[in-house]
C-alpha cells in the first residue's frame, strides 16, 4: 500500500466498494469519541482494515491534527514498531528510545487519531508504545486492529463480527463478481446457491472476495459445489492484496504460526467437532498425548483471545465453534500429524456414549426429547473413515449417520437443509440418500420416513421440532 503523508494523515482512498456495515460504524465512532484506546479484533479477513480505515475517515473531524494508518503487517522485529510509527510521521531515522521521545513530542498537546493496522504478532511492543502515547499525550486517540487484544487498563475491544448473510454478503459478492466479469447478474435462480456460498464462506468478506473472483470462470452453483475444498476453490484474488490475504490459506496459515504448539495442537483436534463443541467434549476428545484434561479450558480460551475460536450462547450455555475454513484447515493438519483416526474414535465414542446414556434415560417416546448438543454435532467423519454400522440388533440396515439422515428426511427436510444441518456438502447428503434408498429398498423419500416413523432409534440426533 503506497502511503502519502501530509500534515492531515495519510489515510489512503480505498480502491473497491465499502459494503454494509452501517451498525458497525456508527458503534465505532460513539466508542472513539468517549474512548482513547479502542481495538477492532477478530479472524483474520473479517474485515477489520477495512472497517478501521472506513472508521478513521469519519472521525476526521473530530482529529484536526492528523489520523494516521500504520500497517505494521510487514513489520517483524518488535523494536522496529516505534521507528516505524516515527517514519510515518516523517520524524528523523533514530533508534527506538529517543524517536519515541520524539514521537511524543510531536504528539503532545494535538488532536490527533493513530490507526495501528495488523498488530497480532506485535502484541506486546504494540501495547508498550500505546501505554507510552496514551499517557503522554492526552488528546491522542488510537484505532487498533488486531486477531488479539492489547491487554491494556482502558482499552475498549470491538469485536467484528461477519458480513451478515445474506444481505451485506451477496452484496459484496455481486459487486467483486461485476469487477471481474461486467456481465455478472445475480439472477434469482442464482440467489439461492449464491447464499449457500456465503453461509458457507460464513460470511467472511476475504473468502467472499476470493470466491467472487473464481466467478469469471465458474457459475455461482459450480462455485458453491466445490466448497468441498474452500482452499482449492479460495486461491487467487487480486494482486494489489498482501501475499498473507492473496489466498484464505495464506490467511489460516498466519493465523496458525502466531498460535504456541499447545494451541495449535488443540485446533488440529478440534477440527473434527463440525457443528460446534461444548466444553466437556473438548475436554473429553482433544485431552491426552499433550494436552492434560485441565489444560484444555485454557487452551480454548487462548484460541478465542486469537479469534481462532468463536463463542455463541446455546440454551443459556457457552459452545463454541470453528469458522469453516479454520475447521477445513485444522482437520488438514490433524490428517498430516498421524492423529486424525485416534481422534475421530474418541470423537465418535464420546457422542456413541452420549446417545447411549440419553437413551436409557428416555426411551423410544422420548426420543425428540435427545438435547441439541447432540443434534447440533455433525459428521465426525464424512469419509467414513471410522464409521460404524448401527448395531444390526435392532434390524436397523442403515449406518448411525444414515439413520441420522432419514430422521431428517422424516422432519420434511429438503436435502440441502439437511447438508446444512449436519454441517456436510450437499453432494454428501446427497449421496446418503442414495444409499438409504437402496438399503432400504425404496424408491421415494416419502418411503423413508415412513422407515423412520417406524424404526427410527433413539440414539439419532433430533432436528429442532
Ligand atoms: N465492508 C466491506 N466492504 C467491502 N470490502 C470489504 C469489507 N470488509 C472487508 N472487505 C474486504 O475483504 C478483504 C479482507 O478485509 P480486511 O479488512 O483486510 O480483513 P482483516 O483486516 O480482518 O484481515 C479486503 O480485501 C477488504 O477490502
Ligand atoms: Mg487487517
Amino acid at each position: 500500500m503506497t502511503i502519502r503523508t501530509s500534515v492531515a494523515g495519510n489515510l489512503p482512498a480505498p480502491l473497491t466498494s465499502f459494503v454494509g456495515r452501517r451498525h458497525e460504524l456508527a458503534e465505532i465512532g460513539r466508542l472513539l469519541a468517549v474512548r482513547r484506546l479502542l481495538t477492532l479484533t477478530g479472524v483474520g479477513g473479517v474485515g477489520k482494515t477495512r472497517l478501521a480505515i472506513q472508521a478513521a475517515a469519519a472521525a476526521r473531524p473530530a482529529n484536526p491534527d492528523g489520523v494516521w494508518l500504520v500497517d505494521l503487517a510487514p513489520v517483524r522485529d518488535p523494536a522496529a514498531v516505534v521507528t516505524t510509527v516515527a517514519g510515518l510521521l516523517q520524524l528523523p531515522d533514530l533508534d527506538a528510545g529517543p524517536a519515541l521521545g520524539s514521537l511524543v513530542d510531536r504528539l503532545s498537546g494535538r488532536r490527533a487519531l493513530i490507526l495501528l493496522d495488523n498488530c497480532e504478532h506485535l502484541t506486546a511492543a504494540c501495547a508498550e508504545l500505546a501505554k507510552t502515547l496514551l499517557s503522554a499525550c492526552p488528546q491522542l486517540r488510537l484505532l487498533v486492529t488486531s486477531r488479539q487484544m492489547l491487554g491494556l487498563t482502558g482499552e475498549q475491544v470491538f469485536a467484528v463480527p461477519s458480513l451478515s448473510v445474506p444481505d451485506e454478503a451477496l452484496q459484496l459478492l455481486r459487486e467483486r463478481a461485476t469487477a471481474v466479469r461486467p456481465d455478472f447478474r445475480l439472477t434469482e435462480a442464482a440467489c439461492a446457491p449464491a447464499t449457500r456460498l456465503c453461509a458457507a464462506l460464513d460470511g467472511l468478506p476475504l473468502a467472499i472476495e476470493l470466491a467472487a473472483s473464481r466467478l469469471r470462470t465458474l457459475t455461482v452453483e459450480q462455485a458453491a459445489d466445490r466448497l468441498d475444498d474452500p482452499f482449492t476453490l479460495l486461491t487467487g484474488g487480486c494482486t494489489t492484496a498482501s501475499p498473507r490475504q492473496r489466498s484464505l490459506r495464506g490467511m489460516v496459515d498466519w493465523s496458525y504460526e502466531l498460535c504456541t504448539p499447545a494451541e495449535q495442537r488443540l485446533w488440529r483436534r478440534l477440527s473434527v467437532f463440525r457443528g460446534g463443541f461444548d466444553l466437556d467434549a473438548a475436554e473429553e476428545v482433544c485431552s491426552g498425548h499433550g494436552i492434560a484434561d485441565h489444560e484444555v479450558l485454557d487452551l480454548v480460551d487462548r484460541l478465542i483471545s486469537k479469534s481462532v475460536v468463536l463463542v455463541h450462547d446455546h440454551d443459556g450455555m457457552p459452545r463454541y465453534r470453528l469458522l469453516r475454513t479454520f475447521l477445513e484447515y485444522g482437520r488438514c493438519r490433524l490428517r498430516s500429524s498421524g492423529e486424525e483416526r485416534h481422534v475421530l474414535r474418541r470423537h465418535h465414542d464420546f457422542h456413541l456414549g452420549l446417545a447411549e446414556r440419553l437413551a436409557s434415560r428416555c426411551h423410544l417416546p422420548g426420543r425428540r426429547e435427545a438435547p441439541g448438543r447432540l443434534r447440533a454435532d455433525a459428521d465426525p467423519d464424512p469419509d467414513g473413515a471410522t464409521r460404524r454400522t448401527a448395531p444390526a440388533t435392532d434390524g436397523n440396515p442403515l449406518s448411525r449417520r444414515e439413520t441420522e439422515v432419514a430422521a431428517l428426511v422424516a422432519q420434511g427436510m429438503t436435502n440441502r437443509q439437511i447438508a446444512s444441518t449436519l454441517g456436510v456438502s450437499p453432494r454428501t447428503a446427497d449421496r446418503h440418500i442414495e444409499n438409504i434408498l437402496v438399503k432400504l429398498v425404496v424408491g421415494r423419500r416419502a418411503q423413508i420416513a415412513a422407515w423412520w416413523s417406524e424404526h427410527g432409534t433413539p440414539t439419532a440426533p433430533m432436528p429442532a421440532p
